[in-house]
Protein backbone atom coordinates (compact mmCIF):
# COMPACT_ATOMS: atom_id res chain seq x y z
CA UNK A 1 0.00 0.00 0.00
CA UNK A 2 1.35 3.74 -1.23
CA UNK A 3 2.98 4.88 2.13
CA UNK A 4 0.50 8.24 1.91
CA UNK A 5 -2.74 6.15 2.52
CA UNK A 6 -1.16 4.58 5.61
CA UNK A 7 0.12 7.68 6.87
CA UNK A 8 -3.11 9.71 6.42
CA UNK A 9 -5.12 6.67 7.61
CA UNK A 10 -2.63 6.86 11.32
CA UNK A 11 -2.08 10.04 11.34
CA UNK A 12 -5.14 10.50 14.03
CA UNK A 13 -3.25 7.38 15.90
CA UNK A 14 -0.11 9.96 16.21
CA UNK A 15 -0.51 11.46 19.62
CA UNK A 16 -1.84 8.18 20.65
CA UNK A 17 1.09 6.12 19.81
CA UNK A 18 3.31 8.91 20.87
CA UNK A 19 1.74 8.70 24.76
CA UNK A 20 1.73 4.77 24.87
CA UNK A 21 5.20 4.48 23.72
CA UNK A 22 6.01 7.19 26.71
CA UNK A 23 4.67 4.79 29.17
CA UNK A 24 6.71 1.49 28.00
CA UNK A 25 10.34 0.86 29.52
CA UNK A 26 13.04 2.35 28.22
CA UNK A 27 14.88 0.21 25.22
CA UNK A 28 17.87 -1.98 26.53
CA UNK A 29 18.77 -2.84 22.26
CA UNK A 30 17.40 -2.55 19.11
CA UNK A 31 13.68 -1.69 18.22
CA UNK A 32 12.61 -4.02 15.62
CA UNK A 33 9.38 -2.47 13.80
CA UNK A 34 8.67 -6.24 12.14
CA UNK A 35 6.44 -5.09 8.79
CA UNK A 36 8.12 -1.86 8.63
CA UNK A 37 6.95 -1.13 5.11
CA UNK A 38 8.31 1.81 3.89
CA UNK A 39 8.68 3.22 7.39
CA UNK A 40 5.97 5.35 8.06
CA UNK A 41 6.46 4.50 11.78
CA UNK A 42 9.73 5.72 11.84
CA UNK A 43 10.19 9.18 12.96
CA UNK A 44 7.67 8.34 15.68
CA UNK A 45 10.10 5.54 16.75
CA UNK A 46 13.11 7.63 16.61
CA UNK A 47 11.65 10.29 19.06
CA UNK A 48 10.70 6.96 21.46
CA UNK A 49 14.61 5.76 21.20
CA UNK A 50 15.88 9.56 21.70
CA UNK A 51 18.42 8.31 18.98
CA UNK A 52 20.44 5.91 21.88
CA UNK A 53 19.64 2.54 20.09
CA UNK A 54 19.31 1.24 16.78
CA UNK A 55 16.21 0.97 14.44
CA UNK A 56 15.52 -2.51 12.74
CA UNK A 57 13.05 -2.44 10.06
CA UNK A 58 12.09 -5.66 8.53
CA UNK A 59 9.77 -6.32 5.92
CA UNK A 60 9.04 -9.28 3.14
CA UNK A 61 8.37 -6.63 0.52
CA UNK A 62 11.98 -5.47 -0.67
CA UNK A 63 10.45 -2.30 -2.67
CA UNK A 64 8.94 -1.08 0.37
CA UNK A 65 11.91 -1.82 2.39
CA UNK A 66 14.39 0.20 -0.22
CA UNK A 67 12.00 2.90 0.52
CA UNK A 68 12.14 2.85 3.66
CA UNK A 69 15.97 2.70 4.03
CA UNK A 70 16.02 5.79 1.64
CA UNK A 71 13.66 7.91 4.25
CA UNK A 72 15.77 7.19 7.42
CA UNK A 73 19.25 5.13 7.80
CA UNK A 74 17.57 1.50 9.39
CA UNK A 75 19.16 -1.03 9.79
CA UNK A 76 17.01 -2.99 6.99
CA UNK A 77 16.47 -6.92 7.08
CA UNK A 78 14.20 -8.14 4.54
CA UNK A 79 12.16 -11.27 5.99
CA UNK A 80 9.27 -13.19 6.54
CA UNK A 81 7.43 -12.17 10.44
CA UNK A 82 6.80 -15.99 10.86
CA UNK A 83 10.51 -16.72 11.12
CA UNK A 84 12.29 -13.72 12.24
CA UNK A 85 16.07 -14.04 10.75
CA UNK A 86 17.28 -12.30 13.94
CA UNK A 87 18.92 -14.17 16.91
CA UNK A 88 17.46 -15.09 20.16
CA UNK A 89 17.15 -11.87 22.67
CA UNK A 90 18.82 -9.96 19.51
CA UNK A 91 16.20 -6.73 20.36
CA UNK A 92 15.22 -4.73 22.86
CA UNK A 93 11.41 -4.54 22.09
CA UNK A 94 9.45 -4.74 18.80
CA UNK A 95 6.26 -2.56 16.82
CA UNK A 96 4.03 -4.69 15.17
CA UNK A 97 1.86 -1.74 13.21
CA UNK A 98 -0.88 -2.61 10.97
CA UNK A 99 0.64 -6.30 9.95
CA UNK A 100 -0.78 -8.87 12.54
CA UNK A 101 -3.92 -9.27 10.45
CA UNK A 102 -2.32 -9.95 7.58
CA UNK A 103 -0.34 -13.24 8.92
CA UNK A 104 -1.56 -16.36 8.11
CA UNK A 105 -0.24 -17.90 11.45
CA UNK A 106 -0.35 -14.82 14.57
CA UNK A 107 0.73 -17.07 17.01
CA UNK A 108 3.95 -18.34 15.16
CA UNK A 109 4.54 -14.89 14.49
CA UNK A 110 3.79 -13.60 18.33
CA UNK A 111 6.57 -16.35 19.46
CA UNK A 112 9.05 -15.00 17.30
CA UNK A 113 8.79 -12.21 18.36
CA UNK A 114 8.86 -13.39 22.12
CA UNK A 115 12.06 -15.31 20.83
CA UNK A 116 14.19 -11.81 19.11
CA UNK A 117 13.02 -10.03 22.37
CA UNK A 118 15.17 -9.86 25.15
CA UNK A 119 13.21 -10.64 28.49
CA UNK A 120 11.91 -7.46 30.16
CA UNK A 121 11.52 -6.17 26.61
CA UNK A 122 8.50 -4.95 25.35
CA UNK A 123 5.83 -5.30 22.02
CA UNK A 124 3.60 -2.69 20.64
CA UNK A 125 0.73 -4.04 18.38
CA UNK A 126 -1.49 -2.02 16.60
CA UNK A 127 -4.29 -3.48 14.47
CA UNK A 128 -7.82 -3.09 13.33
CA UNK A 129 -10.73 -4.68 15.52
CA UNK A 130 -14.18 -5.98 15.18
CA UNK A 131 -15.61 -2.48 14.09
CA UNK A 132 -14.49 -4.05 10.56
CA UNK A 133 -17.07 -7.13 10.88
CA UNK A 134 -20.66 -5.04 11.23
CA UNK A 135 -20.43 -4.44 7.48
CA UNK A 136 -23.52 -5.38 5.51
CA UNK A 137 -22.96 -7.93 2.53
CA UNK A 138 -23.81 -4.87 0.20
CA UNK A 139 -21.09 -2.59 1.67
CA UNK A 140 -18.88 -5.36 1.39
CA UNK A 141 -19.85 -6.18 -2.18
CA UNK A 142 -19.25 -2.29 -2.90
CA UNK A 143 -15.93 -1.77 -1.33
CA UNK A 144 -14.67 -5.20 -2.68
CA UNK A 145 -15.84 -3.63 -5.75
CA UNK A 146 -13.90 -0.46 -5.49
CA UNK A 147 -10.26 -2.27 -4.01
CA UNK A 148 -10.69 -4.33 -7.63
CA UNK A 149 -10.79 -1.51 -9.79
CA UNK A 150 -8.06 0.51 -7.91
CA UNK A 151 -5.98 -2.71 -7.25
CA UNK A 152 -5.82 -2.59 -3.76
CA UNK A 153 -6.28 -5.77 -2.11
CA UNK A 154 -9.94 -6.10 -0.23
CA UNK A 155 -8.11 -8.26 2.31
CA UNK A 156 -6.42 -5.45 3.20
CA UNK A 157 -9.69 -4.06 4.69
CA UNK A 158 -11.23 -7.30 5.75
CA UNK A 159 -7.76 -8.78 7.46
CA UNK A 160 -8.41 -8.69 10.66
CA UNK A 161 -11.66 -8.88 13.20
CA UNK A 162 -9.96 -10.41 16.08
CA UNK A 163 -11.66 -9.32 19.64
CA UNK A 164 -8.74 -7.04 22.10
CA UNK A 165 -9.80 -10.43 24.43
CA UNK A 166 -8.80 -12.85 22.24
CA UNK A 167 -5.70 -11.20 20.94
CA UNK A 168 -4.82 -10.88 24.27
CA UNK A 169 -4.87 -14.40 25.01
CA UNK A 170 -2.96 -15.22 22.28
CA UNK A 171 -0.03 -12.61 23.21
CA UNK A 172 0.21 -14.49 27.04
CA UNK A 173 -0.07 -18.11 24.85
CA UNK A 174 2.81 -16.67 23.16
CA UNK A 175 4.52 -15.62 26.35
CA UNK A 176 3.70 -12.08 26.59
CA UNK A 177 2.60 -10.64 29.64
CA UNK A 178 1.06 -7.23 31.06
CA UNK A 179 -0.70 -7.18 28.50
CA UNK A 180 -2.80 -3.75 28.22
CA UNK A 181 -5.56 -2.89 24.94
CA UNK A 182 -7.26 0.05 24.07
CA UNK A 183 -9.20 0.87 21.06
CA UNK A 184 -9.63 4.16 19.57
CA UNK A 185 -11.33 5.95 17.06
CA UNK A 186 -10.05 6.78 13.65
CA UNK A 187 -11.98 10.11 12.51
CA UNK A 188 -11.57 10.61 8.00
CA UNK A 189 -10.40 13.89 6.91
CA UNK A 190 -13.37 16.22 5.96
CA UNK A 191 -12.41 15.00 1.50
CA UNK A 192 -12.76 11.17 2.34
CA UNK A 193 -15.84 9.43 3.11
CA UNK A 194 -16.34 8.75 6.89
CA UNK A 195 -15.77 4.74 6.99
CA UNK A 196 -13.19 4.54 4.05
CA UNK A 197 -10.42 7.20 4.53
CA UNK A 198 -8.19 4.24 2.51
CA UNK A 199 -9.90 5.34 -0.33
CA UNK A 200 -10.34 9.33 -0.90
CA UNK A 201 -13.30 11.08 -2.30
CA UNK A 202 -10.78 11.31 -5.64
CA UNK A 203 -10.88 7.73 -5.71
CA UNK A 204 -14.32 7.56 -5.74
CA UNK A 205 -15.05 9.72 -8.19
CA UNK A 206 -12.29 8.47 -10.79
CA UNK A 207 -13.04 4.89 -10.49
CA UNK A 208 -17.28 4.57 -10.29
CA UNK A 209 -19.73 6.43 -12.53
CA UNK A 210 -21.43 9.33 -11.64
CA UNK A 211 -24.14 6.49 -11.01
CA UNK A 212 -22.14 4.59 -9.02
CA UNK A 213 -21.23 7.18 -6.73
CA UNK A 214 -24.37 7.88 -5.83
CA UNK A 215 -24.86 4.75 -4.87
CA UNK A 216 -22.03 4.54 -2.92
CA UNK A 217 -22.32 7.81 -1.32
CA UNK A 218 -26.16 6.25 0.13
CA UNK A 219 -23.97 2.65 1.15
CA UNK A 220 -21.01 4.45 2.95
CA UNK A 221 -24.12 7.05 4.60
CA UNK A 222 -26.43 4.41 6.06
CA UNK A 223 -23.34 1.97 7.05
CA UNK A 224 -22.58 4.11 10.12
CA UNK A 225 -19.40 2.43 10.91
CA UNK A 226 -15.99 3.52 12.68
CA UNK A 227 -12.45 2.17 12.43
CA UNK A 228 -11.59 1.25 15.63
CA UNK A 229 -8.52 0.22 15.40
CA UNK A 230 -6.87 -1.49 18.41
CA UNK A 231 -3.47 -1.07 20.39
CA UNK A 232 -1.99 -4.06 22.58
CA UNK A 233 1.50 -3.36 24.50
CA UNK A 234 2.98 -5.76 26.32
CA UNK A 235 6.09 -6.81 28.28
CA UNK A 236 7.94 -10.04 27.86
CA UNK A 237 9.29 -11.59 31.30
C1 LIG B 1 -0.22 -2.07 6.18
S1 LIG B 1 1.53 -2.18 6.04
C2 LIG B 1 2.06 -1.45 7.58
C3 LIG B 1 3.39 -0.75 7.45
C4 LIG B 1 3.90 -0.09 8.75
N1 LIG B 1 4.08 -1.05 9.81
C5 LIG B 1 2.99 1.04 9.21
O1 LIG B 1 2.35 0.95 10.27
O2 LIG B 1 2.91 2.05 8.52
C6 LIG B 1 1.79 -3.91 6.31
C7 LIG B 1 3.23 -4.35 6.06
O3 LIG B 1 3.39 -5.68 6.55
C8 LIG B 1 4.24 -6.37 5.66
N2 LIG B 1 4.05 -7.81 5.82
C9 LIG B 1 2.94 -8.53 5.56
N3 LIG B 1 3.17 -9.84 5.80
C10 LIG B 1 4.45 -9.94 6.25
C11 LIG B 1 5.27 -11.04 6.66
N4 LIG B 1 4.82 -12.29 6.68
N5 LIG B 1 6.54 -10.78 7.03
C12 LIG B 1 7.03 -9.51 7.02
N6 LIG B 1 6.30 -8.43 6.63
C13 LIG B 1 5.02 -8.65 6.25
C14 LIG B 1 3.81 -5.85 4.30
O4 LIG B 1 4.79 -6.10 3.31
C15 LIG B 1 3.59 -4.38 4.59
O5 LIG B 1 4.76 -3.62 4.36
Amino acid sequence: MPMHRIDALHEPLTPVLTAILATLPPLAGPLLDVGCGAGAKIPLLRAKMNHTAPLIGLDCDLPALQEAVMADRLLAVAGDAHALPLRTASCGAAVCSAVLGLLRDQRTALRELRRVVRPGGWILIVTATTAWTPWSAQMRSWVTRLCERVEMPGSLLFATPEPAADLAALLRESGWSEVRTGAFAIEAGSDAPPVLPLLTREVVERHLTPVEVQEYDTVVADAGIELLPLILAATGT
